[in-house]
């Protein structure tokens, strides 16, 4: 455990200062980071407003694994499941860090939006040596070596395919044509931050870029069609950080004990890690919670402002998401069944890119990466991602379905990003709301 207190100090204190530049040690919110409530919902306070903002959170921290709406919500509300943790033994080779993802994920990745199922009072260390053999019992064959990717390449990629929409610029980056003496803003929207990949094998973080879908099925991270020198210049960019310790799975020790991960396992569907996770290795029974119609929105349960027994999850919220969780459940009876593109593209995060009917967009501190230097620019526009106005009627279900596949041929060759990648069944789901 005594690299579990250097990575906890180490992230703890060198953080705000010496780090500042490079994305992985960003500042972060001290609650679950949704992009899209943070955005649009954290300002306005009109309570229909906020309540939409609730809604959002309902199933971005995925409520409703475990309190299932009813028939009529269930398309409305289909979740944003955690990562596949098929092989997930390989990705880590350091105790502390699978520890804390088990105990308090937060002590990683401060904004994370994965619970803590043990901060309650009564947490059991039998049930956590269980639940550690079970996943250090998550293995999988290595796959063939793959390259080895260059840092300065990465840092310049990182800057130009759009990363930067979503994830923190680096602090000491002059994307091409900036005037040399002035410095670029920081943006104001909070990023997605870089964390837990500091933990993986490199092997494992160029794949994760080549298909982030594999392992990330909600496709909040969505791919980007990289090829693979790509993917290995980011992964060797991401992970060029001073709080990286290379990994060795071999260091994570299988247990003696033939039953204690099948325990584990018993233990990780009775806590309700299994209505997030899938793990590769057979049916898991979920966890049972009240229905989602059935919660008082009051002060309670998870949504109480401490942690409580009984393995009920403790999200870290804020007081605001608080308040618009508890004002979706009072209203959520009334609402509507369907999501509209709007609200898909606010949960997919396409306004870190496009904007559509006045909303979103890149911040204006992220557009000089576009190649868009500031709004006196000539020919602005021409360097971001296209408005989204009328394209969804203007294009074909063949169209779009190319569009997001990466089959399509780009019509916006100055537009300084490269447009995303989404799962067949996703695409699918939109072209019905449509
Ligand atoms: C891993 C499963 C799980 C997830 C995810 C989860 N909960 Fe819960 N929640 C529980 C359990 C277990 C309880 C304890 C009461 C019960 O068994 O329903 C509970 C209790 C509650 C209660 C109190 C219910 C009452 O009427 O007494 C509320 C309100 C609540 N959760 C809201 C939420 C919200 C909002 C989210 C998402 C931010 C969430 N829950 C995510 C499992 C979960
Ligand atoms: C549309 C927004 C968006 C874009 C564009 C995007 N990401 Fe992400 N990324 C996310 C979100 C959201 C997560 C959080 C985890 C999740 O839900 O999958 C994430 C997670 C990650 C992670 C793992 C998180 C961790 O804690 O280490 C890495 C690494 C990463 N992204 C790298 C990249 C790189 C490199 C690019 C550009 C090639 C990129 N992302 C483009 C939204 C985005
Ligand atoms: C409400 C959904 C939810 C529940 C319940 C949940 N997780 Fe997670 N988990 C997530 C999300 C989302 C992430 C991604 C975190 C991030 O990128 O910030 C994650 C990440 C992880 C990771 C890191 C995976 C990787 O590839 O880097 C591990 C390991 C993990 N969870 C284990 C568990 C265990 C064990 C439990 C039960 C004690 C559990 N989770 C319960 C949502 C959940
Ligand atoms: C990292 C930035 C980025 C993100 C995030 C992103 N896009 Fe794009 N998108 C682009 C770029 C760049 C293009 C222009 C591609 C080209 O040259 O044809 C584009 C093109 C498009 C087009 C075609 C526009 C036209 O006029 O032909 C549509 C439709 C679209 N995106 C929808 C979406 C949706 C829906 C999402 C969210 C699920 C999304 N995009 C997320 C960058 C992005």
């Amino acid at each position: 455990m005594a690299r579990f207190a250097l990575a906890l100090l180490s992230l703890w204190l060198l953080r705000p200062t010496l780090l500042r530049a490079h994305p992985a040690h960003a500042e972060e919110v001290n609650y679950p980071l949704v992009t899209g409530f943070q955005r649009f919902h954290a300002a306005d306070d009109s309570p229909e407003h906020l309540a939409k903002g609730g809604e959002l959170l309902l199933n971005e921290l995925n409520c409703v694994a475990c309190h299932a709406p009813p028939e009529p919500l269930r398309r409305r509300f289909p979740g944003a499941a955690g990562p596949n943790l098929a092989g997930v033994a390989s990705r880590f080779g350091d105790e502390s860090v699978v520890q804390l993802l088990l105990r308090n994920p937060r002590m990683l990745k401060r904004s994370t939006p994965m619970p803590s199922l043990f901060a309650g009072p009564d947490r059991d260390e039998e049930e956590l040596a269980a639940l550690y053999a079970y996943l250090v019992s998550l293995r999988q064959k290595p796959g063939e070596p793959l390259l080895l990717g260059n840092v300065e390449r990465g840092r310049k990629l990182y800057h130009e395919t759009g990363c930067i929409a979503c994830h923190a610029p680096d602090g000491e980056y002059v994307p091409p044509g900036f005037p040399a003496e002035a410095t670029p803003e920081a943006p104001a929207i909070p990023s997605q931050p870089v964390r837990i990949a500091l933990f993986w094998t490199a092997d494992h973080l160029t794949r994760f870029l080549l298909d982030p879908l594999e392992y990330h099925p909600s496709g909040r991270m969505p791919g980007q069609g990289l090829a693979e020198i790509e993917a290995a210049d980011l992964a060797a960019y991401l992970q060029a950080s001073p709080l990286r310790q290379e990994p060795d799975p071999a260091r994570l020790q299988e247990t003696a004990d033939p039953g204690l991960a099948a325990r584990g396992r018993a233990w990780f569907a009775s806590k309700g890690c299994g209505n997030c996770h899938e793990t590769g290795d057979g049916p898991m029974p979920r966890r049972r919670a009240k229905p989602l119609l059935e919660l008082r929105p009051e002060p309670h349960g998870c949504l109480q402002d401490e942690p409580l027994a009984g393995a009920v999850p403790y999200y870290y919220l804020s007081p605001l998401q608080r308040s618009a969780l508890t004002l979706a459940l009072q209203n959520l009876a009334t609402t509507e069944t369907t999501a509209g593109i709007d609200e898909w593209m606010t949960r997919m995060d396409c306004y870190a890119c496009h904007a559509r009917q006045g909303k979103g967009g890149p911040e204006a501190a992220r557009e000089p990466y576009f190649g868009a230097l500031g709004p006196d620019a000539v020919d602005r526009e021409s360097f971001l991602p296209p408005a989204l106005e009328d394209v969804f009627q203007r294009r074909t279900d063949a169209g779009l379905r190319d569009l997001f596949s990466g089959r399509a041929a780009r019509r916006y060759p100055k537009a300084g990003a490269r447009m995303i990648r989404l799962p067949e069944p996703m695409v699918e789901e939109f072209l019905r709301m449509r």
